[in-house]
């Protein structure tokens, strides 16, 4: 029953702005930032041109802020898709999922459809779906970018038509790209810009894996190349804040920039046990 849980989780958020309208992200994504609001609007500047999020995710920092002209980027295709349909024709997105079924059968038949040869109106009634229905409710592919997610026999609705009417409505004024960080950014950062890095953390422990979001991983180098262009930016005059794990290497990189830690409960994908960790914001300024 996803959709009470949910529910339960967003009715009473104490550190919402008032007056401040807010909606819940649409879809569950690993490394998700609903945990970590309350810490993170403590760093959203008074005032600020343009937002840009450039790893995107499932946005809930993004959908909380509710800015007025925004970028937001992701190296996932499907995931891109998604929000670009969810914009563009979330009416024909919803009477499509009104005819799937949360059964075992159809997951799987829904499973094995090849996104390419779907219109992205089913591509993304795909999506939604699978996120919804799957166990753990997390995208995640193989090596050769197939969802293999088993069925998470879960209850109830999978999804909740006013959720994306309000995420079309909030994505209007959101220009989506599909792009590497590096390129969102050099091509959209101006000064004055609030910019939200959300990498792939860096592995921590022994739980610790390169993160599956994409068939590309995130290296080591490429945390190295990310504190570059946070630099960059600095330099240029945008607010930037980005989070990570907190690993030596990481604190190392960022010592020079103010940190703060925050503990967090941690899914892993496989089993449900909650664990903890040590999220960390960086504090660009
Ligand atoms: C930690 S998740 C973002 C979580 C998100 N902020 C949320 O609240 O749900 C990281 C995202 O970065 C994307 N990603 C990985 N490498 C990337 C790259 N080089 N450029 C852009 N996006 C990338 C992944 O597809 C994934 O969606």
């Amino acid at each position: 029953m996803y959709k009470v849980e949910e529910r339960i989780e967003t009715i009473e958020e104490p550190w919402l702005i008032p007056d401040q309208v807010s909606i819940k992200p649409f879809l569950k994504w690993a490394g998700g930032k609903t945990q970590l609001l309350p810490e993170l609007i403590k760093y959203i500047p008074n005032n600020y041109n343009k937002y840009i999020e450039p790893f995107i995710g499932g946005g809930a920092f993004y959908f909380h802020l509710n800015p007025a002209e925004a970028v937001i980027a992701d190296l996932n295709y499907e995931l891109i898709v998604t929000y670009k349909t969810i914009k563009q024709s979330v009416e024909n997105v919803i009477s499509l999922l009104k005819t799937f079924k949360n059964e075992e059968d159809f997951f799987y038949e829904m499973r094995s459809k090849d996104p390419e040869k779907l219109t992205n109106i089913e591509r993304t009634a795909r999506l939604l779906y699978l996120n919804k229905t799957c166990f753990n409710g997390l995208y995640r592919v193989n090596k050769k970018g197939q969802f293999n997610v088993p069925y998470g026999k879960r209850s109830g609705n999978f999804f909740d038509s006013e959720v994306l009417r309000d995420a079309s409505e909030f994505l209007q004024n959101t220009k989506i790209e599909f792009a590497d960080y590096l390129e969102t950014l050099r091509k959209h950062a101006k000064k004055g810009d609030f910019i939200f890095l959300d990498p792939p953390y860096y592995p921590v422990g022994k739980y610790g894996d390169f993160k599956r979001y994409t068939k590309e991983f995130f290296y080591h180098d490429d945390q190295l190349a990310l504190k570059e262009e946070f630099d960059r930016l600095v330099n240029l005059g945008c607010h930037v804040i980005l989070t990570n794990s907190d690993h030596p290497v990481i604190m190392e990189l960022y010592k020079d920039y103010e940190i703060k830690s925050i503990e967090t409960k941690r899914m892993i994908n496989s089993d449900a046990k909650n664990r903890t960790g040590v999220d960390i914001i960086v504090i660009g300024r």
